[in-house]
Formats: structure tokens, sequence, C-alpha cells
């Protein structure tokens, strides 16, 4: 697999989240200040969207019941022995770009 479109990076304004559907997989997108990020859309406490979490710099924090992730490393603030899948991405052109068979 490879990089493919995953939204036009025009789609997400800075600081904020959204909800796209990648190869069937449910990913959120985050614009910190900029820097584009992909994670798994679901949280790992009780599967909250976390695509529709508020943005604090690259940290989103889930809509439900407010566990922390940092969105850059997946590494979740709140309970460190929880994670959240990561993956590649890279804007060309107007497009933003995700791999998400590279994701950690
Ligand atoms: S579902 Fe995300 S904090 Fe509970």
């Amino acid at each position: 697999m490879a990089f493919v479109k995953a939204a036009e990076a025009a789609a997400i304004p800075s600081g904020e989240g959204i909800v796209v559907e990648v190869e069937g997989k449910k990913i959120a997108l985050f614009n910190c200040d900029g820097n584009y990020f992909a994670t798994d859309n679901t949280c790992v406490h009780r599967g909250g969207p976390l695509g529709e979490g508020l943005v604090e710099g690259t940290t989103v924090i889930c809509p439900r019941h407010g566990w922390e992730f940092d969105v850059s490393s997946g590494a979740c603030l709140t309970n460190r022995k929880a994670r959240i899948g990561v993956y590649p991405t890279k804007v060309e052109g107007e497009d933003l770009l995700v791999d998400v068979s590279a994701g950690s």
C-alpha cells in the first residue's frame, strides 16, 4: 500500500480535526498549526470519535470522557498504558495523503 488521498488539506481548519474513511478504516485527520496528523478515529477508552475532539497544540481531547492523546505519537496522556494508531501524512498540491498501511 501507499499514500492515498484522504481529504483536501484546506478542508481541515487549523486547530481542528475531521473524520474520513480511508481504505475502509475510519481515520481522524488533524491540522495542528499547519502540520497534519492522522490517527485512528476510535478512542481506545470507549470508542469515542477522536476526530470530533477539541484540539490544543498536538493534543486531542476525546469528546466522550476527556482522555487526551498526542496526535503526533499516538501516546495517551491520560492513561500511559493506552495509545492510538498514527499514520504518516504528506501534502501534495491541495491534497492531504495518508498511508494507512504504515500505521504504528
Ligand atoms: S471514549 Fe474517549 S475518553 Fe472515553
